[in-house]
């Protein structure tokens, strides 16, 4: 484990960059504001180390970015509908920062906060846990949330994420990791000839603004079928309304056999570099997005412009909108409860 100053906010406080070193020399990178995962080197099949995360070069990098490379999100991963909800005979009303939307926390969510970071090197393997502190009515949400996020980075080249988090008041809590990979550890290429599959039978259509339409749809004959493992650009452009409203793939899918415990959601594979990740979580949901919103204007690590379809993201999440959709699984988090998430991002390659 090393820790190095990775810039400095505009009022002066000193942000940090964590290096996660295991002993198969792969390493990850955290940085204090936002929690941010910063890089991933992971090696390809003939053992050659790449970066397969788009991210900044410095905190500078980070305050600027609009398009959440690496943050933790929160308190609400994606959106909720005009940014309103009923919780405990109160309504309440997010800050809009999506269209009409409240996406991500808001303007001022969890990526835009310098956390509190706690080095642990006495477990077998070392971890950072990173603390916040959300006041009780920030964003709009009530009650005042501490949310903990600790990153461990084993021998297994398996990074594991781990949420923990507690309110005063009733409230909503649904937190995520918002990573760009690219397995090809270049981000010049696209994404589109990564394999995937993702466990799920369903997923839930979104209607105008991106927000689910309440109904579970099955991904049976449809191109947001990934139960089998198939090319992201087999279907990514099918004339599929879905598909085309979103420029893409920007949906969550119902993982199966929902029962809060961890099982694999996701692989995606690489065949050139050999390349594979898996991703395990208990979240009932799993978004998958491929970078619609990249235009090539937001230069990341080494000046590389991002373009169009240069990452994807995979995110472990409760349905979009589900303070206002009662028959999707809760998000209420009540005092003397505890808010509890894990997933995990395991890398490994094949011939
Ligand atoms: C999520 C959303 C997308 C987009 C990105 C951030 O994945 O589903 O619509 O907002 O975050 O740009």
């Amino acid at each position: 484990m090393t820790s190095k100053q990775f810039g400095k906010l505009s009022d002066g406080r000193e942000v940090t960059l964590y290096t996660l070193q295991n002993k198969k020399n792969a390493t990850v990178a955290l940085s204090n504001l936002g929690a941010a995962l910063v890089s991933v080197i992971v090696p390809d099949k003939s053992g050659v180390l790449a970066d397969v995360l788009l991210g900044h070069e410095n905190a500078q990098g980070y305050v600027d970015d609009n398009s959440y490379l690496g943050f933790i999100v929160g308190r609400y991963g994606n959106r909720i509908a005009k940014g309103r909800f009923s919780l405990g005979g109160k309504t309440y009303q997010l800050g809009i920062n999506d269209g009409e939307n409240h996406l991500h926390g808001g303007k001022d969510g969890f990526h835009r906060k310098l956390w509190d970071a706690t080095i642990n090197t006495k477990s077998p393997f070392d971890s950072v846990t990173m603390h916040c502190v959300s006041p009780d009515g920030e964003e709009g949400y009530p009650g005042k949330v501490l949310l903990d996020v600790t990153y461990t980075w084993n021998d297994n080249n398996e990074l594991t994420i781990e949420y923990r988090g507690t309110t005063d008041a009733l409230t909503v809590l649904n937190p995520t990791s918002h990573g760009y990979f690219n397995l090809t550890g270049d981000p010049r290429n696209t994404i589109l000839g990564h394999e995937l599959m993702i466990a799920a039978r369903q997923y839930t259509p979104a209607g105008p603004g991106r927000i689910p339409t309440g109904k579970l749809q099955n991904v049976d004959g449809t191109p947001l079928d990934f139960r089998s493992p198939k090319r992201i650009s087999d279907g990514i452009n099918d004339p599929f309304e879905q598909l085309q409203s979103a420029k893409g793939y920007d949906h969550n899918w119902v993982l199966n056999d929902f029962d809060k415990t961890v099982h694999r959601a996701a692989t995606v594979h690489d065949p050139k570099s050999g390349r594979f990740m898996e991703v395990l979580t208990d979240q009932p949901g799993l978004q998958f997005y491929t970078g619609n919103f990249l235009d090539g204007s937001l230069k990341g690590k080494g000046g590389i412009a991002y373009q169009y379809r240069s990452g994807l993201c995979l995110e472990a999440q409760y349905f979009p909108d589900s303070p206002n959709k009662p028959q999707f699984p809760s998000v209420v988090l009540k005092p003397g409860e505890t808010y509890r998430q894990t997933t995990k991002y395991r890398f490994s390659t094949t011939d």
